[in-house]
């Protein structure tokens, strides 16, 4: 279990780093991430590198006994590679271009940016690449961030095209599969395809979506370019990683993450909330807590449960948190100073949830520019602030952390995970606020209500080992990935397909057959007809399981199951009266359920309950909603988000958690 800060020297008098360095050690840290910002400090000039600064706090460090994880600067380029090639600087989708004065003001695409890249990164690595303090490499920061995910300049214009015969090989293919004859955009010449700017009406959505892809293939591009580098010239003990945002969306993360030796997320609960509460809980219903039942300066539980899980997944395995909040941030819509204990419930949050690294986001608040009321472990003026308090108390924590953090990591639910589906479903939603995450949301939510540890994870991923895996909306899922779902199920494994599965070619045009086009097989059913439910609509209906009474709203379909498939839920009333509204299907050693409407919450704990008992999956019953609870190995961990004590029923034995505490039990029996 590794403790660290992020820390900037350039923004500091060098008198003060050996103080730092002292401090740092003394608060219990073991590595400090440095320099992701700092290009115009290392090559002042085109070609004209500083070391000198570096070395010598570099040097500090690890006198003091840190190690160091060093950033890739690129995520800033200086200005005068802006101000020589105005072409490195991005475009929006209006055509204008993104100016210096800010950071990640780059195009991917940008072969100066590129050849500049390459320069700057064998600079370093090296300079650094062979030496002992340097434990790993962070490449950038933040791919993505500040809407710089996607670029639509002149350089983007002619790789999206390049990207398109590789992926299509002919006009004739693309033509087809974009199903440009509608409204007489069919291409004769590579040329004529643009990035889609603004377009007049919409644009075609096969084309966006594609356009989606491309941006995110020009990330891993050029991320890979670095990683190339990295592994060249530096020694292999050097890990090679890159802090990814948790729940952002704009880039394919599976894909980004594939090259890494680990991944790492920034975790900002505060911030998060508000930024990530529209992005999974629609605003049209009830499903969003009206009083949070959580403390207000905690984040919301959830959610940040949801950025571990979903950041192990990108590998499956164990992760870091490269920025950890540790204060008041600067960029919520309400930055509200953090009281003394949660950052050690956030780092314990981390911890549980299979982070093997936490480095606290940053060592002393800044004095000036962008940043200049966001904390960090001491306050601008050098005193400790309430993040170092907390460090402290985690220090003494440290043999307790260290033996949850050897604990594997086991869950026996997996999520499923598409960009591309997310994508699809934000390009065409068919129904306002039927959002990707929201729908994974549902299911999610009710899984951590049972006290259950859940993986968000790729389609490509090893499904080898859940009990349950749940693909929310598998929109463009294809025969491939049928065929590993009933490999998955034969073999044991119970299958929940959500609806919008296999509704689209993965061009994103609909399929010819009946649907779930791919999936109809495996599941054993056939979708009769499909409505999106404006608000106020609902379609009741009837089970005898608990929990999964009340109606369908926001989406629903109606299943006709083939002799195969089961009835589980009807539809009562409504066009699908009668229909099927939840099917079940035994295959091989397994089982496959399509949930044919979009549940809210209390149905969605309802299906999970049945279908975890019916794995065999142990539970924690009557867990309150700002409470976690992670299981790793004999270990349960119990972690209260509010300011009131909580009890959990714990097989055999009730647990109090008090306010804003953690609580670890023994608890062989819920394995
Ligand atoms: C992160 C970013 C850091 C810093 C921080 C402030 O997203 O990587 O550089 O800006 O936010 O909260
Ligand atoms: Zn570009």
């Amino acid at each position: 279990m590794i403790l660290g800060v992020d820390y900037y020297p350039e923004h500091w008098p060098e008198e003060r780093w050996e103080t730092d360095a002292r401090m740092m050690k003394s608060a219990g840290l073991d590595v400090v991430r440095i320099a992701e910002f700092a290009w115009s400090k290392i090559e002042p000039n085109p070609d004209v590198y500083d070391f000198g600064w570096l070395d010598r706090s570099i040097q500090l460090l690890s006198e003091a006994g840190l190690q160091v994880i060093l950033g890739t600067p690129t995520a800033a380029p200086p200005a005068w590679l802006a101000r020589g090639h105005p072409d490195t600087l991005p475009v929006d989708e209006h055509g204008r271009r993104r100016e210096f004065g800010g950071r990640r003001h780059y195009c991917a695409n940008s072969i100066e940016m590129q050849e500049r890249t390459r320069r700057v990164v064998s600079a370093m690595a090296k300079h650094y690449g062979k030496r002992v303090e340097i434990i790993g490499w962070q490449i950038d920061n933040e791919f993505g961030g500040g809407r710089t995910a996607r670029c639509f300049c002149p350089n983007c214009e002619k790789q999206f095209r390049i990207w398109l015969k590789d992926h299509y090989g002919s006009l004739e293919a693309l033509n087809d599969a974009w199903g440009t004859v509608f409204w007489s955009q069919t291409y004769s010449d590579w040329i004529e395809i643009n990035p889609p700017r603004q377009a007049a009406e919409q644009p075609n959505p096969s084309q966006v979506l594609d356009y989606y892809r491309f941006s995110s293939d020009s990330w891993a591009a050029y991320q890979q370019i670095q990683v190339d580098l990295l592994r060249e010239l530096c020694d292999s003990r050097q890990f090679v990683t890159h802090n990814f945002m948790g729940l952002f969306h704009d880039l394919d993360y599976h894909k980004l993450a594939a090259p890494l030796d680990f991944a790492t997320w920034d975790s900002y609960p505060s911030g998060h909330l508000d930024r990530w509460r529209p992005l999974v809980y629609p605003p049209d219903s009830t499903l969003s807590p009206v009083e949070p039942a959580y403390a207000y300066d905690v984040g919301e539980p959830v959610i940040t449960q949801m950025g571990h899980d979903l950041t192990r997944g990108l590998k499956q395995a164990p992760f870091w948190v490269m920025e950890q909040q540790c204060g008041q941030i600067n960029w919520g819509a309400y930055n509200p100073g953090i009281r003394p204990g949660t950052v050690r419930l956030w780092s314990w949050h981390a911890v549980a949830s299979g982070a093997s690294g936490i480095v606290y986001f940053r060592w002393r608040a800044c004095l000036y520019a962008q940043e200049q009321y966001h904390s960090g472990l001491l306050h601008h003026d050098a005193s400790p602030d309430v993040g170092y308090e907390d460090l402290l108390l985690l220090s003494q924590e440290k043999t307790l952390l260290d033996e949850i953090s050897r604990q594997p990591f086991e869950s026996p639910v997996a999520l499923v995970l598409d960009y591309n589906d997310l994508w699809a479903i934000q390009i065409q939603p068919h129904r306002q606020n039927f959002g990707y995450l929201r729908h994974l949301f549902v299911f999610y939510q009710a899984l951590t209500r049972l006290g259950i540890n859940v993986d968000i994870v790729s389609p490509q991923a090893d499904f080898k080992g859940y009990k349950l895996l749940i693909s929310p909306t598998a929109l463009l899922g294809d025969s491939t990935l049928a065929t590993r779902f009933m490999e998955y199920s034969d073999q044991g494994g119970l299958l929940l397909l959500g609806v919008r599965s296999g509704f689209n070619t993965p061009s994103k045009i609909v399929v010819d057959q009946p649907l779930p086009g791919s999936f109809r097989d495996l599941a054993g059913v056939a979708i009769k007809s499909w409505h999106s439910l404006p608000p106020g609509i609902g379609y009741t209906l009837g089970s005898d399981l608990q929990g999964l009474s009340g109606q369908a709203t926001i989406w629903a379909e109606a299943l006709g199951p083939d002799n195969t498939a089961q009835t589980l839920v009807t539809y009562r009333s409504g066009p699908f009266s009668g229909m099927t509204a939840i099917s079940e299907r035994p295959l091989g050693w397994g089982r496959v359920y399509y949930c044919g409407f979009y549940p809210d919450n209390v149905q969605a704990l309802g299906l999970l309950r049945y279908l975890v008992n019916r794995a065999g999956i142990p539970t924690i019953p009557r867990l309150h909603e700002s409470t976690i609870a992670i299981r790793r190995g004999p270990y349960t961990i119990l972690l209260n988000f509010s300011d009131y004590p909580h009890i959990v029923e714990l097989p055999g034995r009730s647990v109090t958690v008090n306010p804003r505490d953690v609580q670890v039990v023994r608890s062989d029996f819920l394995r």
